[in-house]
């Protein structure tokens, strides 16, 4: 994901620096090279060997070493980020001091900043502390969290530094930016929806959500604003969409129509249920005295169908799935018409590696151009790159 990218990672000195090292993992395990840079208080919480052993690279701390290492690092890197960022370090960012490795490094960086403060909760309620981040973030660094909870002192409140995994897709997300999708609105559906037979029962079908929760996390990572409509699923939602939960067709539906307004572009994951329940029973449907229950199905609203004309309107770039058992393209090329659609995404039904409720996905890219792409089994994660990618191309 981040092949070739230059991360400069200055840690100072919290105790969260530990947290750090894993960051340095997640980061070179992406592919970025990673440059350490550490402040003399957080050479005392963790090793300098640690952070050279896991980034591959020397770990800088004194700025008398290398005569020119500080304006270097900074010039080169893409993305600097501080983390664990001290109540100290801000105040010493803020107003632009130069006195040690670290401040010298980071005033000299022209590339986008990405602070994530870690302290006690008074340090960081302190006005001090809260006039130094606002003229931080007013002077465009990026201040993610801090997280509320257990501080490492027992008490509880904000001063939590993010987890390592949230730093890291942050930082993705900030060097991916320049993407033609980066900026634009997309609402991607995701998983099953239940058709209630009374207030616990429901037919619903053995949707996991793994591909549009992959989708939503693929367009997110490359700058997108990313809502994810998504009906119950196990598999818990990637961090940075906003998610709305639903149940039904009919609420995802609801929801669609709200999302729609201001989108520019829909994928379509969900495996929304073709038919639903009739009339649902309002209590629950007792099994005493009963040899059979008859639950009588109709169909569902088709929110394709339904979104149609509203996309049209807004020219809404929509990507559907279509689940197929015979003659998969030719359906497929028909549903693509008929419902408006821009991309179809075919996969083939009733084969334990690929589709509804696997983890790895084999489809068949269909283009309202006419163009058609067979894609290779892979992870789901790997479809949803290629699928963003297909959308970017149409929106470039
Ligand atoms: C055990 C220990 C833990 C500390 N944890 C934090 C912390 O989480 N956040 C913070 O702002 N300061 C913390 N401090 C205080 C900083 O280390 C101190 O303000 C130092 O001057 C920071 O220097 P630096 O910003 O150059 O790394 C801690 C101090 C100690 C002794």
């Amino acid at each position: 994901m981040l092949d070739g990218r230059r991360v400069l990672l200055v840690v100072s000195g919290g105790i969260a620096a530990y947290k750090s090292v894993i960051l340095v993992r997640l980061l070179r395990q992406s592919g970025a090279r990673v440059d350490v840079v550490m402040t003399a208080s957080a050479e005392k919480m963790v090793g300098k060997v640690t952070f050279e052993a896991l980034s591959g690279r020397p770990v800088l701390t004194q700025i008398w070493t290398d005569p020119l290492a500080h304006v270097e690092l900074g010039g080169e890197a893409d993305l600097a980020i501080v983390a664990p960022a001290t109540a100290n370090i801000l105040a010493r960012m803020a107003h632009g001091l130069a006195d040690d490795m670290a401040t010298s490094t980071l005033l000299a960086a022209g590339c986008p900043v990405l602070a994530c403060p870690a302290m006690n909760q008074r340090m960081w309620s302190h006005p001090a502390t809260r006039a130094n981040v606002e003229a931080l973030a007013a002077r465009g660094v990026h201040i993610l969290g801090p997280e509320v909870g257990q501080l490492a002192e027992g008490e509880e409140g904000p001063g939590r530094m993010s987890e390592p995994e949230t730093i890291f897709l942050t930082a993705a997300r900030m060097m991916r930016s320049g993407s033609p999708i980066a900026g634009l609105k997309v609402v991607v559906t995701a998983g099953p929806t239940l058709a209630p037979v009374d207030p616990v029962r429901f037919v619903g079908n053995r949707s996991s959500g793994r591909m549009g929760l992959a989708l939503a996390s693929s367009a997110w990572l490359r700058g997108a604003d990313v809502v994810l409509i998504s009906g119950p699923t196990s598999v818990p939602p990637p961090y940075g969409p906003r998610v709305v939960r639903v149940e039904t067709s009919a609420e995802m539906g609801e929801a669609l129509e709200r999302e729609l307004e201001d989108a520019s572009v829909l994928v379509m994951a969900a495996a929304v249920s073709d038919f639903v329940v009739a009339s649902p029973s309002e209590e629950k449907i007792k099994r005493a005295g009963r040899k059979a229950l008859e639950v009588q199905l109709e169909a569902g609203p088709d929110l394709l169908v339904a979104t149609r004309d509203l996309r049209t309107a807004r020219g809404v770039l929509t990507l559907g799935f279509a689940l197929e058992t015979d003659a998969p393209l030719e359906n497929a090329r028909k549903k693509l018409d008929e419902k408006g659609m821009d991309l179809v995404a075919v996969n083939e039904a009733g084969k334990p590696d690929r589709g509804v409720g696997a983890e790895t996905n084999q489809v068949t890219l269909l283009d309202s151009n006419g163009v058609v792409e067979e894609m290779p089994l892979m992870t789901k994660s790997e479809v949803a790159e290629r699928l963003i990618d297909r959308l970017e191309d149409r929106l470039r």
